[in-house]
Formats: C-alpha cells, sequence, structure tokens
C-alpha cells in the first residue's frame, strides 16, 4: 500500500448502491490520485446475513478513513445512514444541483445549492407512542446546531460565489422551533454583508423553486425541510441520477448520491451514475485535488451532451458503460 495515499471507507450497501460505486471507484482510479480504497458491508443485505445493519467494523473504517464514500441502503436508511452521520459529526448535509447541457428537464438553468442541518430536526429519532394510536416525533431544533450550519452556508457561499442565501422555514406555525432557527440564521447573517440574506416559508417555497428556481442560489435549511426540497430540486435538473451530496464535520466527510437503493432498476445496469461521479468530484475537492475533478467533471459533461448517458437520461448505455465513456473522456 502507498503510504501517501488518501485512506477512503467505501460502502456500497444495497440495490444500485454497489452499481454506482463501482462506476465512481473507476473515474477516481482514472485520475491518477493515489486512493486505498477498504470496503465494508452495511444495508439490507448485510441485516439479513448478519443480523446488523451497520457493523461495528464498518463503523469504525470508517472513523478511521479520511473520508467515505457511501453508496445507498434500502429500508435500513435510518440504521445505517442517519446514524453515520450522527457517529461522524457529520453536521452539514451539502446538496449542489447544477442542470447539464443536453439533459431534458423543467429548468436547464438550475444552479441551487441544498446546505441542510444533518443532525437534529424531526430527524433526532425521538418518537414516542403516548397512547395507542397517538404517536409523537419530538422536533429538536438548538441554536448551536443552528448557528452552526448557518455559518457553514454564509462561508461556503462567500468562497464559491454564492451571492444569496435563503433561510427555509415555517415560522407561521412552528414558532419556538423555527423562530429560533430564523434568529440564528439572521444573527449569522449579519456578520456576512456582502452575501444577500432572504428567508422563505417552506410551502411557497416549494412552489417557487417550481415556477421560479432561477430566484434561488442556496438555501439554509433545518434537517427534513432540506431532504424534501433537495428531492424537488432533484427533478428540476432530470432526476435523482444527478444529485450528489457531501455530509461533512469537524473531523469527517462522508460522500454520497441523494438517491436511494433504486429497487425497481437494481442489478439491471440501468442506474445512472452521475450522482456518484459527482460525488467522487467532491471527494478529489475534498482532498485538494480541484484539477483531477475539474478533469471529471469536464469529461463527464462531454459525455452527457454527447448522449453516452443511462436510460434515464436518453441514451443506451449501462452504468459502467457510462463511467468508462467519461474515463475516455478524462484523456481527451
Ligand atoms: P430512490 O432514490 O431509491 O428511487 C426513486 C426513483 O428514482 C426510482 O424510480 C429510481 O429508479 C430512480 N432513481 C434513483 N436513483 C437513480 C439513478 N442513479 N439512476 C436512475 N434512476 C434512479 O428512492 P425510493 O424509491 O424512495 O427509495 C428506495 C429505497 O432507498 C428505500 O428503501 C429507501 O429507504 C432507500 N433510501 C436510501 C437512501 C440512502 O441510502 N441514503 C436515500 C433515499 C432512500
Ligand atoms: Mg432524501
Amino acid at each position: 500500500m502507498n503510504d501517501q495515499a488518501y485512506r477512503v471507507a467505501v460502502i456500497p450497501g444495497d440495490g444500485i448502491g454497489p452499481e454506482v460505486i463501482e462506476a465512481a471507484l473507476l473515474v477516481l482510479q482514472a485520475s491518477g490520485v493515489p486512493f486505498s480504497f477498504q470496503h465494508y458491508e452495511a444495508g439490507d443485505d448485510c441485516l439479513d446475513q448478519r443480523g446488523v445493519a451497520l457493523p461495528q467494523p464498518t463503523l469504525e473504517g470508517a472513523r478511521a478513513a479520511q473520508a467515505v464514500l457511501f453508496g445507498a441502503v434500502g429500508n435500513t436508511a435510518a440504521e445505517v445512514i442517519l446514524r453515520l452521520r450522527q457517529e461522524l459529526g457529520t453536521f452539514v448535509n451539502l446538496r449542489p444541483s447544477k442542470a447539464f447541457k443536453g439533459v431534458d428537464c423543467l429548468y436547464p438553468l438550475t444552479n441551487i445549492t441544498v446546505v441542510r442541518e444533518n443532525t437534529e430536526c424531526l430527524y433526532a429519532g425521538i418518537e414516542d407512542e403516548l397512547v395507542p394510536g397517538v404517536v409523537t416525533a419530538t422536533r429538536v431544533i438548538s441554536r448551536e446546531a443552528s448557528v452552526r450550519i448557518a455559518r457553514f452556508a454564509f462561508e461556503y457561499a462567500q468562497q464559491n460565489g454564492v451571492g444569496k442565501v435563503t433561510a427555509i422555514h415555517k415560522s407561521n406555525v412552528l414558532r419556538k422551533s423555527d423562530g429560533l432557527w430564523l434568529r440564528c440564521c439572521r444573527e449569522v447573517a449579519e456578520a456576512f454583508p456582502d452575501v444577500t440574506y432572504e428567508e422563505q416559508l417552506v410551502d411557497s417555497a416549494a412552489m417557487l423553486l417550481v415556477t421560479q428556481p432561477q430566484r434561488f442560489e442556496l438555501l439554509l435549511t433545518t434537517n427534513l425541510f432540506g431532504d424534501i426540497l433537495s428531492d424537488l430540486i432533484a427533478g428540476l435538473i432530470g432526476g435523482l441520477g444527478l444529485c450528489p451530496s457531501a455530509n461533512l464535520g469537524e473531523e469527517h466527510a462522508l460522500f454520497e448520491p441523494v438517491h436511494g437503493s433504486a429497487p425497481d432498476i437494481a442489478g439491471q445496469g440501468k442506474a445512472n451514475p452521475t450522482a456518484a461521479l459527482l460525488c467522487a468530484t467532491m471527494l478529489l475537492r475534498h482532498f485538494k485535488q480541484p484539477q483531477q475533478a475539474l478533469r471529471v467533471e469536464r469529461a463527464l459533461e462531454q459525455a452527457i451532451a454527447a448522449g453516452q448517458t443511462t436510460q434515464d437520461l436518453g441514451g443506451t448505455l449501462s452504468t459502467m458503460a457510462m463511467a468508462e465513456a467519461v474515463v475516455n473522456g478524462m484523456d481527451g
């Protein structure tokens, strides 16, 4: 093993997870950047075979690595990916969605990044059955987590030439929790006078995202709203096969496509590898390899523009054939 190699824990998971991860690994290897990949099990199949969805060696491997590349899991998503995000302290879920030339989609000019709080809100996992037939779920919003994610969003905006941050909320109904959320966002916004700050109710934001997506550059959201709106934005640019995400914390980084295990197309070579390939570019940037990330992005853009795609984008290629087309384009 190369001592200088970046140590990446690879968790392919279920369904199309292993298929798109194989594609991402092909492209990462073609980048020439030295990596050492350690593979780990997790997910529904792992639960069936070993009785646990997230085995201890997987958790330890993820903790020990310099970054994690994650595919997707099925019904065990809460036990696996939510737990990994919590265990690794990745408080940011960063989801950039940019339309590609050549993809027939609702809004070809869309370029929106969602910065989603990743540790609390309704995903804190606090559910109770008060009496049979009545169940509660607790929405946790804390000052510490809200300020931390808002600061990340504004710093990201500054560093990436993003002019406007829109905080998403429902403070007219969730007065206390989203009241606190907005106070934190406003406080942080004041420290970044060069970035425009605005607020939008989540329901009207959903409507505006469909009718005028060009209004938005970066959405700053709590956990649940960010989960829902980022899939909506994926729909604007041509589907879930195109959207990557990064889970970032002080010490750890985990990269995963936004999509799930897609059981309807699993095992058929139909999965679009683009989201996973964009995860690979985010991972390359994480390791300060922007030139290599750009090389992959350009080759991916060329492949898509030339119709060298999977069926969801109108092409005829399999997952791996599309990844190979991208690798060929990297030499061009
Ligand atoms: P999904 O993202 O797996 O699929 C939704 C639709 O998009 C399906 O029609 C699928 O074929 C299509 N699609 C997704 N990725 C694609 C790709 N790369 N190329 C082409 N088409 C693609 O979401 P769904 O169906 O709601 O959930 C399926 C399973 O995935 C569930 O068990 C769910 O819990 C899990 N899931 C896991 C996630 C994770 O591991 N982070 C995230 C979301 C869902
Ligand atoms: Mg989701």
